[in-house]
């Protein structure tokens, strides 16, 4: 009976000492928790050197602990002979299914998912960014009592995973992927869907040290969040009631603010550059300011007559400027389709990253000045809450 978990937990311990290991999955809980569901495990560093990390994954709240390799195999095995009847090991050798039932157990061994073994720092393995199966996502009501996504949420879940998977790539393209804690804020979090994921994401997923905190301005809104992120023992995860205006932040590494109303996205980023934050991600929403300012000269006025076009240069302008004026405070820049146009309209993303090699200021400015006064724009916001910081750089 035992044979064949003998022979999952020596290919485990095999694939630990080879280096061979990616990761495990132990499934089909039959123990006394009402709430565990099933475990996964994977590698991580930590200061005493390689463990791993199992995050114990149940319907109301998440919890982790490291083990070393001598530690975890004893874990396992305690865990295969009593509760769990699932197991699946992958390795860079081969895929292990472990199958434990009444009558004896079965063990499958397959071709390898991963040809690469699990990387410490960050993980580039080709999955989802976020786990469909979490709790957080059906209190949150993007998931229902199965765990499956609900039909009215699946753009919701589109956004999330693409949002998700877009920071998790930034990271791992700056200085960022090299730390093992990050402080994140989220300004205008709302229901907080994207704040939990990106939590998630980083604590559980990449084993890091994150604190997340959302910035909100409705107070029903916060205390929903706090009370999902406390029930689910997610303790750097918190929610603040303010404007992003009236928020004090620092030592932040990664600022977002998503769909922050108008000029809300004006104020996140100038919180964001004035902590100096690594990265800097938006996806503005409704442009208002603009819009009214805009004198067109004289060759689009006949074009700009029509308020659709005006509209949209609206928003070309502002999101222009915005990304002139990171690149003026040391950011390299990218704009990007978040997602595709059928599941939202707003769907600009602006990512800003400290820049080591930042571009001539006095080239910035004059595209800015140009840019105004092409269309005689008078006032924008964050040019203005800047305008302190950027006479102190001349
Ligand atoms: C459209 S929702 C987006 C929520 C979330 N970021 C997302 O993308 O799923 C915008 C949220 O920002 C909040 N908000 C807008 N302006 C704000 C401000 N100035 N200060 C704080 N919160 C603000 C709103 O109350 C709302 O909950």
């Amino acid at each position: 009976m035992t044979e064949n978990i003998d022979k999952f937990v020596d290919s485990l311990r095999e694939s630990l000492s080879r280096g061979t290991f990616v990761k495990m999955t132990l499934g089909n809980y039959k123990g006394a928790d009402q709430h565990l569901q099933k475990i996964q495990v994977r590698l991580i560093a930590t200061k005493k050197g390689r463990r791993l990390y199992f995050l114990y994954r149940g319907d109301t709240r998440d919890t982790a602990k490291n083990y070393s390799f001598d530690q975890s195999i004893d874990v396992v095995r305690g865990l295969l002979a009593s509760d769990f009847c699932a197991a699946h090991l992958f390795t860079t050798e081969n895929d292990l299914q472990l199958d434990i039932g009444k009558r004896g157990s079965r063990l499958n061994v397959a071709k390898p998912t991963f040809r690469n073994p699990a990387s410490l720092a960050h993980d580039r393995e080709k999955h989802r960014c976020v786990d469909e199966n979490v709790f957080y996502l059906r209190l949150l009501g993007i998931t229902n009592d199965e765990g499956r996504v609900r039909d009215r949420a699946q753009d919701k879940w589109r956004q999330i995973n693409k949002f998700v998977e877009i920071l998790a790539k930034t990271i791992d393209q700056s200085p960022l992927a090299q730390k093992s804690a990050l402080n994140v804020v989220d300004m205008g979090s709302g229901k907080g869907y994207l704040t939990f994921a990106i939590y998630d994401h980083l604590r559980n997923i990449r084993g890091l040290d994150a604190s997340v905190t959302g910035i909100e301005q409705r107070p029903e809104l916060v205390e929903k969040c706090n009370e999902i992120a406390a029930s689910g023992g997610f303790a750097g995860l918190k929610f603040i009631r303010s404007t992003i205006a009236d928020i004090d932040v620092e030592n932040v590494d990664i600022l977002i603010a998503l769909h922050a109303c108008d000029t809300a996205t004006d104020d996140a980023m100038y919180k964001g550059i004035q902590a100096n934050a690594s990265i800097v991600v938006v996806a503005p929403c409704c442009h208002q300011e603009l819009r009214p300012q805009i004198k067109p000269p004289k060759m689009l006025q006949d074009v700009l007559k029509h308020g659709l076009l005006l509209e949209r240069t609206a928003e070309f302008v502002t999101d222009s400027l915005r990304s002139l004026l990171l690149e003026r405070f040391g950011y390299a820049t990218k704009l990007i389709d978040f997602v595709p146009t059928e599941h939202t309209p707003k769907n600009l993303m602006l990512i800003g990253t400290r820049n080591p090699a930042p571009r001539r200021t006095a080239e910035i400015e004059r595209e800015i000045d140009e840019l105004k006064a092409f269309y005689s724009i008078d006032h924008q916001r964050l040019e203005a809450l800047l305008e302190n910081d950027r006479a102190a750089l001349r």
